[in-house]
Order: structure tokens, then sequence, then C-alpha cells
């Protein structure tokens, strides 16, 4: 049987195109500091139409191929996670076959998984659960979260953002599972969802998705701590625990999220809450839960209690949510993709708690530990293969109008066919995939910066295109 299985190696690639909150704040005409300091977010990354959720993928797994030096033989599970929606049938995993097709490997297990931003999170289960099993051959796992989020106008549009991850799964990894310290809470809800298949663009009840999201945490983090009760035989708090990374929506909600934990542990009367702590949220502690999600008064006085923990312990897995936005199922791994960029010298020996979440609604908190492990698997080089700052560094500020522009070619392009795109690259880093074209049957070309006279690599051949 596998041990120590977990990730080996992580790569990320967002769009090079963003725009900046603060002169979407001024373009939209809302109050200065809604989108900054409201939703605690700084710039919006966003595909134009060169891009989408395939291209982002193709990207992020011939990186990760290349950059760890995997043979794509070597791949035996590849799963992707994903809310986009290209097709109703055809899984994004598909697409992805093009890059082991040309090796002569067609052994691999796995589709897409879908259900708001905890695809991904259902993707990553799978394969490790895969590596695990009997029914493990001795190779790879590759997990892909790849989204394009965008909303319609209205208060909801500056939380979109787009991103791809690939996590490479496997035994002897420096990022383990301690798969029994774990906790799920899945209901039926109607915070977010997609029912209108011609819109790329969700439903969303905000303020409700912002309580279920905090229901779903308050629900994982009991089932956690009493499962880690159970196998410890002691209380479990957040001062277990070394970094808390969260699904972000926005950074705002992730403030509140670990201040919630922090009222958990008040009511629990874990030992670290000091007495002015204990002060400052005695004023709450009667309150039925339904009235907890509704106090603002308690959200501010958590929010400060829970301030210098914070600042150590979350804080350092924003960077790339804050920077990009809300990725759907990769905004959590994007997130502790920062915590690695920001901290991956000292991370050895932590544990590092992470919560998913997906509207509808699914949710897991799950618990991981870090060693330094070894080369090219190791949490440096990850950090150094994932080039977080440069790929930061390289991205073009759009102006608000022309990222309106963008999202208006993008509506009228969903689901659209018998078109070209204008391939124009300049904004593409050398050997970027990107969209050609959708057809006259809806098929989906890509080509390659560079290579786009060799395009081979979307299928071309096959479909005697
Ligand atoms: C998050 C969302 C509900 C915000 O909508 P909104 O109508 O702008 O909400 P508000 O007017 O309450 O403003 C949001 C915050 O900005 C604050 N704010 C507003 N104007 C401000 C200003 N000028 N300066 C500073 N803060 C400001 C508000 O006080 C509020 O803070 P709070 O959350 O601490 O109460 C909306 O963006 C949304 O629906 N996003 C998508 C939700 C989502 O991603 N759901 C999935 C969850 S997994």
């Amino acid at each position: 049987m596998a041990k120590n299985v977990g990730i080996l190696a992580v790569d990320i690639y967002f769009p090079p195109t963003f725009v900046k909150q603060e002169a979407l704040e001024a373009h939209d005409g809302v109050s200065k500091g809604k989108y900054t300091i409201g939703l605690g977010q700084d710039c919006l990354g966003f595909c134009t139409e060169l891009e989408d959720v395939v291209s982002m993928s193709l990207n992020v797994v011939t990186s990760l191929l290349d950059k760890y030096k995997v043979d794509p033989k070597q791949i035996g599970r590849l799963e992707v996670g994903s809310e986009t929606v290209i097709d109703k049938s055809k899984s994004i995993k598909t697409f992805l076959m093009q890059i082991f097709e040309k090796y002569g490997n067609t052994d691999i297990e796995g589709v897409d998984s879908t259900n708001a931003c905890y695809g991904g999170t259902a993707a990553l289960c799978n394969c490790v659960n895969w590596v695990e099993s009997s029914s493990w051959d001795g190779r790879y796992g590759l997990v892909v979260c790849t989204d394009s989020a965008v909303y319609a106008e209205g208060p909801a549009r500056p939380t979109g953002g787009a991103a791809a991850i690939a996590l490479l799964i496997g035994p002897d990894a420096p990022i383990t599972f301690e798969s029994k310290i774990r906790g799920s809470h899945m209901a039926h809800a109607y915070d977010f969802y997609k029912p209108n298949l011609a819109s790329e663009y969700p439903v969303v009840d905000g303020k409700l998705s912002q309580t279920c999201y905090l229901m779903a945490l308050d629900l994982c983090y009991k089932h956690l701590s009493e499962k880690y009760e159970k196998l410890e035989g002691k209380k479990f708090s957040v001062s277990d625990v070394d970094y808390f990374v969260f699904h972000s929506p926005y950074n705002k909600l992730v403030q509140k999220s670990f201040a919630r934990l922090l009222f958990n542990d008040f009511l629990r009367n874990a030992s670290y809450i000091d007495e002015a702590a204990k002060e400052k949220l005695a004023a709450f502690s009667n309150l039925t839960s339904d009235e907890s999600y509704q106090s603002r008064d308690l959200e501010k006085a958590s929010q400060q209690v829970a301030k210098p923990f914070y600042d150590a312990k979350v804080q350092p897995t924003t960077l790339i949510p804050k920077l990009v936005g809300n990725m759907y199922t990769a905004s959590l791994y994007a997130a502790f993709a920062s915590l690695l960029h920001n901290k991956h010298s000292e991370l050895s020996g932590k544990r590092v708690i992470l919560f998913s979440y997906g509207s509808g609604l699914t949710s897991t908190m799950f618990s991981l530990q870090l060693h330094e492990g070894q080369h090219p698997f190791s949490l440096s080089n990850i950090a150094t293969v994932m080039n977080v700052s440069g790929k930061l560094k390289s991205r073009h500020e759009f102006p608000p109008e022309k990222f309106v522009e963008t999202m208006k070619l993008m509506e009228h392009r969903y689901g659209a066919k018998d078109f070209l795109t204008s391939k124009d690259t300049s904004l593409l880093a050398p050997g970027t995939h990107f969209l050609t074209e959708v057809d006259s049957m809806y098929r989906r070309f890509y080509a390659k910066k560079g290579e786009e006279n060799t395009a081979c690599d979307n299928g071309a051949v096959a479909n005697g295109h």
C-alpha cells in the first residue's frame, strides 16, 4: 500500500489580464473602498476571448509535467474540477487527453467533478483515494481545478476571477493528508446556482451564500474537531493548527470565516482565548446560531479578537485570491499556493487546515501535514516552479471599460459557434495555449503561441479539420 499519499507538485496559471478593483469602483460609481475594503479585493483577473477553462488547463498541465520532469506516461488518473460549462457532455478532461495521447498514454482513469467551487476538492479526494486503494497501478494522479468566474453587471461582478491549478498526487509526498482529521457538511440550498444553460452567469443570492458558507464552516469545524478529539483524546482548537486556508470568493469572507472559528473556540472554552477576548465575546454567548450569523456586532468583536491570529495563520494565504479574484474550484488551492509561495522555507513540520465550500451546497474541512520533501517534489521547488511573483509581475492592467467590453464579447460568444478569435496573442507569454476557433459543429480549436503552424495539440487531425 502507498504511504504518505498527498500532493507532490503544484503549478498555477492565471490569465495575464486584470483590472484594478479601485478603478472598477470609480467606473461602477460605487462608494470608494466598497470593493477594496468592503470585499477586501485588490484586482480581478479575467480571460479575454483567447482564453478559457480548456486553454488554461492545457497551460497548467503542460507546465507541471515539463517543469517537474514528469513523463506523461506516468499519469494513471486525471481528474478535473470545474463549474464553467463549455459542454454539457464532453468533459474538460478529454480535451487534456491530447497531451497524453501524443505519448501513447490513453490508459488514464477519471473525468470531471462539478458542484460550484467544490469540484476540485472532489477530484482531489478521488485521486488520493485511488492512490491509497487496491486499484492503484503505481502511477501518479493529477488533479486540475479550472474556472472562469464571471458575473452579470451588479454587486457580484467584482467577485469574479479566473485560473487553473494542477496538483500531482502520489506517495511519499511533501504535503500529506491527515485522512482521519476531516469533516464535511452537505445540504440542499439555493445560494448560488446556474440554472440558465444559455448564460455563463450564475443566479446568486449573495447574502444567503455568505450565511450558507459560515454555517457550513461551523459544521465542518465541529465534525473535524470531534474526530480529532476522539482520535487524540484531547481538545482541538485553532491553536493546534499553524495555517488556515479558506475557499476565497472575496477576502472579506475569509476574514469573517476565521473570526467565526475563534468564536467557536470561545463557545467551546478553548484555553488560548484570554480574559480580554472572553470579555469582548461574552455578550454573544447566548445568541442562537441563526442570530449569530446576522449579528454585525459579533462579527466586529470576533474579527477584533481574531486579528493577531489572522495575521499569523491566514494572511500569508491571501495573496493570489486578493490579486486574481474568485477562481471558483481553483480558489482554495490558489490560497494554498500563496502560502507555499510566501512561507515555503518555514513550513516543514506544520499542520495546515483547508476549508472547501461549493454553493448548493457541499463543503469539507481537511488537514494536511507539510515536510520539505525531496527534489523535485519539495516545498522549495514547488515555490520556484510556481513563480507566483514573476507571473503576477508580467500581467497587463486593463481599464474597466475594456474589461466590460470583454465581458460583453464573452457573453455573446458563450454557447456560440462558427467564429474565429482575433489571434492577437501579444499579451500572452510564449508557449501559452489559446483558443483559435469554434467551428460550425461547436468544436473548439486551440494553438500554442509560437507554434501556431503545428496545430496538432487541438485534436485537429482527429477531427479532420
Ligand atoms: C459579496 C456580495 C454579497 C456583496 O454585495 P453588496 O451588495 O455589495 O454588499 P454590501 O453592500 O453589504 O457590501 C459588501 C461589504 O462592503 C462594505 N462596504 C460597502 N461600501 C463600502 C465602502 N465604501 N468602504 C468600505 N466598505 C464598504 C459593506 O459594509 C459590506 O461589508 P460587510 O460584509 O462587512 O458588511 C456580492 O458581491 C456577491 O453576491 N458576490 C458573490 C457571492 C459569492 O461569491 N458567493 C459564493 C460564496 S462561496
